[in-house]
């Protein structure tokens, strides 16, 4: 097959939206407890961070984390994971079926944070709670000193306000599933009244309203528009959430999914302008993409399956903890080209989870921790998108598909650096059996050199299902792509089946 894209200075979508590259940390399985935090493990510091995940954290270099749910926010009681470790609650948490210890609470979350370099996104519970918890919380949070709510975090041992800038409007308000779930009417006017009184609080901090909990709900459109009617003046962004995984053994289809992706980001732009026409609003409300990732929902029996571990109430058990392979890999480099084609509205996204549930880290109890094949194109992207987003122009061989029709058979992203004049190409190839030459005409950007170009396919021996284990950490990564060439303004490569690369240029 064969593909031809061109880029041009004078193309742009706008620039990069750094917060884009975010992930989430949720009290769910093993994604705190035994993940990041595992006090007694060989590789813990006296705080009880794993050492060894924090250095993969670092390594996968998430911008924002949002903390501390997903489903388990919508019944929990922020306070409880504040004060006196001893004297913290035991609590059941009713969204996972676990008992939650409150050993790990705010001020842990936001101490590894620093220690991880990235910025906290704190969602509130509007499940079971409403407008006076998450004032509250925002008060113990951002206010400096001086009353009731910020003395007690001083007294809780933090002088300086955690200055969280980002806060989501409670979880997936319209799932059945959520605790203290909502009608679009009923969320609409709640979440309006508790950004009025948050940002009383604290006018500087950025506001998400909870979108669609996927495509497929029955009230998808007619919830984002209800819910901006009401809030439109008060909220900064509004939410989207999507998990994708490959069904009855279609590749094809599953290698197309970020045309979903794509489609559904433009259905809630859609949505969102002509809330924002109807009432004359000057001002744009944005996307929090703050859940996204393949998650293999249906067809997987393996013991960590919620509806399995139901069974009794236990403390973090193994729950949702999938093994990524190649094709995974694949198509997770996809949507992080979605998410930057429409990073002139998508300004914050956040991979779920970041480790152990649904994610790019793994970790042991009292053992290893590694990377999955899905923390490739992360860390890559997120290491290299910078400066201006390209807009490009494909025209690209065509796969075809069942759920899809026809697509392209490369599907890419492309960044220009003005400043260091680097060129970074995202590029996947969704063929199974067909290698790509591809061309990208570089018109006006001046680059004349190859600085890197690396690649993630089948490892030698290997099939399109193989994955990094615990026994076998490193089977899938990047290995040098050979091969790239820039000849008279042009970048040559050939992009091996099922494949993703990424090429750097100066
Ligand atoms: O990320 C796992 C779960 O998926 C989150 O708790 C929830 O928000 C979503 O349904």
């Amino acid at each position: 097959t064969t593909a031809r894209i061109t880029i041009d200075r004078d193309f742009t979508i706008g620039d990069v939206p750094r917060r884009l590259f975010g992930s989430f940390v949720e009290h769910m399985g093993r994604c705190v407890y035994t993940g990041i935090y595992e006090p007694g493990h060989p590789q813990a510091d006296a705080r009880g961070f794993r050492k060894d995940v924090l250095a993969l954290v670092k390594e996968l270099g998430p911008t924002v984390v949002r903390y501390p749910g997903g489903n388990f926010v919508s019944g929990y009681l922020w306070e409880d994971g504040v004060g006196p470790v001893e004297k913290r609650p035991r609590r059941l948490d009713g969204a996972w079926h676990t008992i939650e210890t409150n050993a790990f609470g705010l001020h842990e979350f936001v101490e590894w944070a620093k220690e991880a370099d990235v910025e906290v996104m704190e969602a509130v519970n509007l499940g079971t709670r409403g407008v006076e918890e998450a004032r509250a919380l925002v008060e113990y949070a951002n206010h400096p000193s001086g009353t009731y709510w910020s003395d007690l975090r001083r007294q809780n041992g933090a002088a300086d306000p955690f200055d969280i800038k980002l806060w989501c409007l409670g979880n997936e308000l319209d799932g059945p599933w959520q605790i203290g779930g909502k009608t679009a009417q009923e969320y609409g006017r709640l979440a309006q009244e508790t950004a009025k009184a948050m940002k009383f609080v604290d006018p500087s901090i950025e506001l998400v309203a909870v979108g669609s909990s996927n495509r497929q709900m029955p009230t998808f459109g007619s919830w984002e528009h209800t819910v901006l009617t009401h809030a439109y003046d008060e909220v900064d962004y509004i939410s989207m959430h999507a998990y994708y995984q490959e069904h009855d053994g279609d590749a094809a289809s599953f290698l197309a999914e970020a045309v979903d992706m794509d489609a559904f980001i433009e259905g809630v732009i859609a949505t969102v302008d002509a809330v924002k026409a109807a009432g004359k609003h000057t001002k744009q409300v944005d996307i929090s993409f703050d859940e996204w990732n393949v998650w293999y929902q249906s067809g997987l029996e393996t013991e960590d399956q919620p509806h399995l571990v139901a069974a009794q109430w236990r403390e973090h058990p193994r729950l949702i903890e999938d093994t990524y392979n190649v094709t995974d890999a694949v198509v997770v480099g996809t949507f992080l080209h979605s998410l930057l084609r429409h990073g002139d509205r998508v300004k914050i996204a956040n991979q779920a989870q970041l480790v152990n549930v649904i994610a790019p880290i793994r970790s042991e109890e009292g053992g290893p921790a590694w990377r999955q094949s899905i923390f490739w194109p992360f860390a890559r992207i997120a290491q290299h998108a910078r400066g201006r987003i390209l807009r490009l122009a494909i025209d690209s061989s065509q796969v075809s598909t069942k759920r899809y029709g026809d697509v392209d058979v490369v599907d890419a992203a492309a960044t220009w650096d003005e400043e260091s004049g680097t060129i970074a190409l995202f590029l996947a190839n969704r063929s199974l059996t067909e290698a790509s030459d591809l061309t990208v005409d570089l018109r006006g950007l001046g680059a004349t050199t190859v600085r890197s170009a690396e690649v993630l396919t089948v490892p030698e021996g290997g099939d399109r299902l193989v994955a990094n284990v615990v026994d076998d950490q490193d089977r899938v990564g990047l290995t040098p792509l050979r091969g790239v060439d820039v000849v008279d303004g042009a970048v040559r490569a050939t992009l091996p089946p099922l494949s993703w690369s990424v090429v750097l240029l100066d």
